[in-house]
Parts: C-alpha cells; sequence; structure tokens
C-alpha cells in the first residue's frame, strides 16, 4: 500500500506511523526525521534544513523533494510505503503524482488526522523523544515513561525538539495552515482522502484508520 498521513505538527502522525507501519509491513517514510537525522549527522543537507525548521517554517522543495524521492526509490520501498509529513503543500504534492505516474504507482489512501488545535499545542508542548530512535516517542502526561527522561525501549535519554518551543509551534501552525492544508481539498478532489478523529487512546486511533483502509 502507498499511504500519506498529514495533520497538524503534533496530531500524532508519527505516533501512528509507527503502529501503521507495522501492522501494514511497509517503511515508515518521515521528511521530518529524514531531516533531523541529517542534522545530527551534520550533513550539508542538514545544515541547509536546519534554519528552516528551527523558524518552524517548511524547508524549501528544491531540497525536500529530492530528499523525499531518493527514499522512496530505496529497494524497501518497493512494496510501498507510509509518507508522514511529505507532501507538505500542493506543489510537492503535484511533485508526488509526477513521481508515482512515472513509476506507474498510485497512492491508496491519504489520511488526515483531524485534532483540535489547544490539543495539538498539549500534545507538542509535553513531547519527548528518544535520543537513539525517533520511533520512540513520549509524553510527559499521555505517555509517561517510567523512569523521568529515560526511554523505556532502550534506555536513550529523552529530549524536547528545538522547534518544539510555544513560539515556533505557533508558526508551524500558522505555516501549516497556510500551505498545507490546501493539499486536503487536492487529495478530496482525487476521491484519496478519508478523516480520521484523532482524539482518544493511541491504539483507538490506530483500529479507526485500520478500519478506514480495509474499506
Ligand atoms: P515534522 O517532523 O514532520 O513535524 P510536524 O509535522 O510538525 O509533526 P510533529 O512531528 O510535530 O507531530 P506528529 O504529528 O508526528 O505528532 P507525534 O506523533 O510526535 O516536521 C518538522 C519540520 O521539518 C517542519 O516544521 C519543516 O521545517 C520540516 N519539514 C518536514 N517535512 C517537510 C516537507 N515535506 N517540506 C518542507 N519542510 C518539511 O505526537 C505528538 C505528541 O503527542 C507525542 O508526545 C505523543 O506521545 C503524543 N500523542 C500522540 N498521539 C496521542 C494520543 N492519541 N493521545 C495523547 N497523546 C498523544
Ligand atoms: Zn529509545
Amino acid at each position: 500500500m502507498r499511504i500519506v498521513l498529514v495533520g497538524p505538527p503534533g496530531a500524532g502522525k508519527g505516533t501512528q506511523a509507527a503502529f501503521l507501519a507495522k501492522n501494514l509491513s511497509i517503511p515508515h517514510i518521515s521528511t521530518g526525521d529524514l531531516f533531523r537525522a541529517n542534522i545530527s549527522q551534520n550533513t550539508e543537507l542538514g545544515r541547509r534544513a536546519k534554519a528552516f525548521m528551527d523558524a518552524g517554517d517548511l524547508v524549501p522543495d528544491e531540497i525536500t523533494i529530492g530528499m523525499a524521492k531518493d527514499r522512496m526509490e530505496q529497494p524497501d520501498a518497493e512494496k510501498g510505503f507510509l509518507l508522514d509529513g511529505f507532501p507538505r503543500n500542493v506543489s510537492q504534492a503535484e511533485a508526488l503524482d509526477v513521481m508515482l505516474q512515472a513509476a506507474g504507482m498510485k497512492l491508496d489512501a491519504v489520511l488526515d488526522l483531524e485534532v483540535e488545535e489547544d490539543e495539538v499545542v498539549k500534545r507538542i508542548a509535553g513531547r519527548r523523544i528518544c535520543r537513539n530512535d525517533s520511533a520512540h516517542v513520549f509524553h510527559v502526561v499521555y505517555a509517561a515513561p517510567e523512569t523521568e527522561g529515560v526511554c523505556d525501549k532502550c534506555g536513550g535519554e529523552l529530549y524536547q525538539r528545538d522547534d518544539d518551543s510555544e513560539a515556533t509551534v505557533r508558526t508551524r501552525l500558522e505555516v501549516y495552515h497556510t500551505q498545507t492544508e490546501p493539499i486536503i481539498d487536492y487529495y478530496k478532489a482525487q476521491g484519496l482522502l478519508v478523516t480520521i478523529p484523532a482524539l482518544g487512546e493511541v491504539a483507538d486511533v490506530t483500529q479507526r484508520a485500520m478500519d478506514a483502509l480495509k474499506k
């Protein structure tokens, strides 16, 4: 299956993607995680992306689209993939369509995780991520680790993302409304959009998404 996950920052895309990718046996491709890996390895791409991310702005398309394409062309993505955080504006969605068409492929569904703004702000403020593995995501209230600051899964140190400050979150939400939300209509017009209410227990949201994909 080829699936796109959309939703505001903090909606739970990364959290859900980890479970959905495992259930569906497809790789989870997160452009945010790819950028953060490049930043921690101090690559040229990471150095170019960092200032945009720290400000809460989108990284320019000429950097992002090539990086996403390279990842989708890896052998493990031949059988399908779950895209998290890409596409993030209409020109990226159009570029994805061109890429898929050239490869004789198409998307199966676009899942839109719907959560109100107050809740995403709370989710982001309490989020903590493991330094060893970005799929190990916690929350100080909603998904607290047994020992504060320590990953339950691997013992790694938990940290707060640089772009999770209150001011940057406000910019990210604004960018989401102005630049990313238009892709919802774009995919609605293609008959691919499925809205998933994303409030409630993590496992319940995963179940809603799995049920929607079976239809
Ligand atoms: P990215 O990493 O994609 O960030 P984002 O879209 O802002 O999304 P988040 O990672 O903040 O949230 P999420 O929805 O994954 O939520 P999570 O599961 O962690 O992008 C970062 C930056 O990279 C962008 O700002 C941009 O600069 C750049 N970038 C990336 N892609 C790009 C692109 N295509 N083009 C240009 N630039 C790009 O959950 C949040 C918290 O809530 C966690 O603590 C979790 O434990 C908790 N939680 C999750 N589900 C629940 C639940 N059901 N109940 C209670 N708590 C929950
Ligand atoms: Zn860990």
